[in-house]
Formats: structure tokens, C-alpha cells, sequence
């Protein structure tokens, strides 16, 4: 005879499999979502939410296999393997989706366009944001969401207090046009390097210095190798996570839909905690004591603007004036 506690138990799990109604799979679907970060970052953490949810929504019809810090692909391969069906998801940074032929997602570059994370939703949330991920589906790759990181910091081995003091340093970036640009205004040498090689770079000094934010600064190690940092928020570095739009599609609906659900709960954990893990990455590599931290007065700040808001129009043939007017719409700014 059943016990109260145990039909309760089968009642649950009938009516869970009910409400989900997904066929019976021999074998799960496996979906490999590849990153470049640690697990610890906000993309990370995302990735491990994104995996538990989708697992539990299907009923274990879909398993969800994340691989963190380049164990499966670089950077630029990552796309590659994207396309041609070898990883399933991929959150890469909005920086690199130019060498893809979509460079309208380098506006996220610009240096000193956004103010904060409130501007940055303007533009994901809004038609600009979600045109940009329409524009992935003549390349093979459907856009889903858009999930947090945060603002950039320069840190180097030596003081980076005004543009004066980027002379001539090597400096890595990630493969955006806008960001080479930048660096070249401010007189530096921009590297295009993948993220798995900078921490190795900067100590060995192939490169003297780098921008990323501070939980992904952190998560690298990278101010152990690195003297000097300015805390300069000049610039954006967040994701697109996107997908195999022929493996999307091919889903059962009824799969895919759980997915979907699964995908917009992760995306709101991602981008709850963003903030926050990046306030605390830089608490914890100022309690290090590795690195001399430089707040940027607002004299300083003004030169550093001055300096780099000229890249704007620099880079309006590449990205589109129009497209750069239409954002500067969005964020209500006049120049
Ligand atoms: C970088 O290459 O610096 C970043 O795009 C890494 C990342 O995915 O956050």
C-alpha cells in the first residue's frame, strides 16, 4: 500500500511531468556551452544556473555540459566551432563579434558612452539591443540574451594616471576595431590577444598592460602581475549568448521552450549579480595589496574623455553614424 508521503512524492513528480509534457529521449540531448572565463566570474555563474535550470525544466531530457576558461575553444575558435555545430551555446563578449562581420556590436566599445549599468539597458533591452541579435541569423547563430559584465579598468606596470602615460606600452585587447582604436589615441600599442594568453602575456611582459573588468581582473590573477591599476570605468564589457540557430531550431518545441524559460531565468540571475561581483573582485585585489589603485580625479577624468570621445566619430564608417546617433538617441546624450 502507498503511503501518504509517497503518492504525494509520485503525485508531484507526475503532475511536474505533466506540466512539462516532453516526450521520453533514449539518450539526453547534450548541449556544450564553451567560455573563455572562470566559473567564478558572472558569466561563469551564469552558465552553471543556465545548466541547472535547463537540466531540471526538461526532466533530464536535455543535459547541459559547460566547459569554463578556454578548456574547449579560444576565442576566435569558439565561433568557429559554433557554426559548425561542435559547441551548442556560447556567451562571447560583444567585443568580438566584428571579426564575424557583425561590427554594429562594437558600439558596446565606445569609450565613455555609457554611464552605468541603467544606460547599458537602454540599449540591450531596447530595439537597438535586440536589432543587433537579428542580425546573427544570416551567420548561422540566433542571439538569446544579453548578460552582464561591467566597466572596464586600465592597469598596467606603471601609473596610468592621464594619456600621456599610455606612450608606447603594449597594451592587449580583445579583437574590437573600437578597441584598438582607443588605444591608439591614447598613444598606446594595442595587441589583439585571446583572453586564455594575457595572464601568461603580462607576466612575462609580452604585453605591459589591459583593460577588463574587475571580476574577470581578478578571477585571472592578473593584478598579481600587474603594479598599477586605474580604476577609469571608460569603457563596457558584457555578452551575447548565443546559439546554433540549426540546433535551436531543430528542437522539439517542447523542449526548446523549456530552454527558453531556462535561458530567461539565467539571464536574470547573470545580470542580478554583476555588480555586485565585480565590486567584489576589486575589494578582495585591493586587500591583496598587490597593486597600487588609482581613482581618477575629476580633472584627470575630464583629460582621459577629452582624449578618447574623438574615437566616436573615428569609428562612425565603421560602425554607422546613424547607428552611433540613434544610440546617443537612446541614452539621451547631445554630443
Ligand atoms: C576578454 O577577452 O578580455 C573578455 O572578453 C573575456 C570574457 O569573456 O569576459
Amino acid at each position: 500500500m502507498l503511503t501518504r508521503r509517497t503518492f504525494a512524492r509520485i503525485a508531484g513528480a507526475a503532475a511536474l511531468a505533466l506540466s512539462v509534457a516532453l516526450p521520453a529521449y533514449a539518450e539526453p540531448i547534450v548541449i556544450k556551452f564553451s567560455h573563455v572565463v572562470a566559473p567564478g566570474t558572472p558569466k561563469g555563474k551564469g552558465a552553471d544556473k543556465f545548466k541547472e535550470l535547463a537540466e531540471a525544466y526538461t526532466n533530464g531530457a536535455v543535459t547541459v555540459e559547460v566547459y569554463p576558461n578556454s578548456q574547449l575553444y579560444k576565442d576566435k575558435e569558439e565561433l568557429e566551432a559554433l557554426q559548425l555545430g561542435a559547441v551548442q551555446i556560447l556567451a562571447p563578449s560583444l567585443a568580438k563579434f566584428g571579426p564575424l562581420g557583425v561590427q554594429q556590436f562594437e558600439v558596446f566599445d565606445l569609450p565613455f558612452l555609457m554611464n552605468g549599468y541603467d544606460d547599458l539597458r537602454k540599449i540591450t533591452d531596447g530595439e537597438i539591443g535586440q536589432g543587433f541579435l537579428g542580425l546573427l541569423d544570416d551567420k548561422g547563430i540566433k542571439g538569446l540574451a544579453y548578460w552582464d559584465n561591467g566597466f572596464k579598468i586600465f592597469s598596467a606596470n606603471s601609473p596610468l594616471k592621464s594619456p600621456d602615460d599610455f606612450l608606447g606600452l603594449k597594451m592587449r585587447i580583445q579583437s574590437s576595431k573600437i578597441l584598438e582604436a582607443q588605444m591608439q589615441a591614447l598613444g598606446a600599442v594595442p595587441q589583439v590577444m585571446a583572453f586564455s594568453e594575457v595572464y601568461q602575456a603580462l607576466q612575462t611582459g609580452v604585453v605591459d598592460g589591459t583593460e577588463n573588468p574587475p571580476s574577470n581582473m581578478y578571477t585571472q590573477k592578473m593584478h598579481e602581475v600587474q603594479k598599477h591599476a586605474t580604476l577609469s570605468n571608460h569603457g563596457y564589457l558584457g555578452y551575447a549568448v548565443i546559439v546554433n540557430k540549426a540546433f535551436w531550431e531543430g528542437l522539439d518545441p517542447a523542449v526548446r521552450e523549456q530552454l527558453d524559460k531556462a535561458m530567461a531565468e539565467a539571464t536574470a540571475y547573470a545580470n542580478s549579480i554583476a555588480k555586485e561581483e565585480n565590486d567584489n573582485a576589486l575589494a578582495a585585489m585591493q586587500a591583496a595589496g598587490t597593486t597600487e589603485w588609482h581613482e581618477l580625479t575629476a580633472e584627470e577624468r575630464a583629460v582621459f574623455v577629452e582624449t578618447l570621445k574623438p574615437v566616436h566619430a573615428q569609428m562612425a564608417d565603421r560602425i554607422g553614424a546613424d547607428l552611433i546617433a540613434q544610440v546617443y538617441g537612446a541614452l539621451g546624450l547631445t554630443n
